[in-house]
């Protein structure tokens, strides 16, 4: 069954909270938190403190992307901050194994994350140590960017890696999805999708998240 992980990214940060209850009532399955702090990406969004403000509000799994610089500093924070995932990118930490490790001691999912341009057999070593890989398909910065089409291949390629060792780990797309790319990504073999802009700038939310999961 396809989740689908709405990305805060492109909520109004002046009405979170009305925001989260929509995605409460939209259908969303997690919700996905862009963390970045200016340093790994050119850009700066919320850290923890946004987490704990909107972990009381929802009781959908806390998805979060961390595009910082030393992600390991970041794991005791956003643990406390009600994350139920954490994903480091996988560029950022020479010491990955032993962070996501140390994610999963204290209870949740640990992701690694692969920007478009990394070869997906950077996550091979690592995919005993993690729930989730989330492939980037859009360079990490900022919502409503274009998707990028050879991230596809790399799904594929995933999705045969993940099967062939019978591993239940999630393979989530994140960046540039729409419904007609979530469906290339959905054949391709993702498992979860995230979706900021398409969610945030549509209609009807609910219906929009809808034609994500196909
Ligand atoms: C990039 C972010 C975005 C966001 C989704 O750093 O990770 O990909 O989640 O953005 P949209 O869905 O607006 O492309
Ligand atoms: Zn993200």
């Amino acid at each position: 069954m396809i989740k689908v992980a709405p990305s805060i990214l492109s909520a109004n940060f002046a009405r979170m909270g009305e925001d989260v209850k929509m995605l409460n009532q939209s259908g969303a399955d997690w919700i996905h938190f862009d963390v970045m702090d200016g340093h790994f990406v050119p850009n700066i969004t919320f850290g923890p403190g946004m987490c704990a403000a909107v972990r009381p509000l929802t009781a959908l799994p806390l998805d979060v992307h961390l595009m910082v610089s030393d992600p390991a500093f970041w794991v005791d924070p956003f643990h406390k901050a009600g994350a139920d995932w954490l994903s480091i990118h996988a560029e950022t930490d020479k010491n990955a194994v032993q962070t996501l490790e140390k994610i999963r001691s204290l209870g949740m999912k640990a992701g690694v994350v692969l920007n478009p341009a990394t070869p997906v057999d950077m996550a091979e070593p690592l995919l005993p140590y993690c729930d989730l890989v989330l492939l980037m398909s859009v360079n990490p910065g900022f919502g409503g960017q274009a998707f990028i089409p050879s991230v596809l291949e790399k799904i594929q390629a995933l999705r045969g890696m993940v099967d062939a060792l019978g591993l239940a780990i999630e393979i989530e797309a994140d960046g540039g999805i729409n419904p007609k790319t979530a469906k290339l990504c959905r054949e391709a073999g993702a498992s979860v999708l995230v979706a900021g802009n398409a969610v945030f700038s549509a209609e009807n939310p609910a219906d929009m998240i809808r034609s994500l999961r196909g």
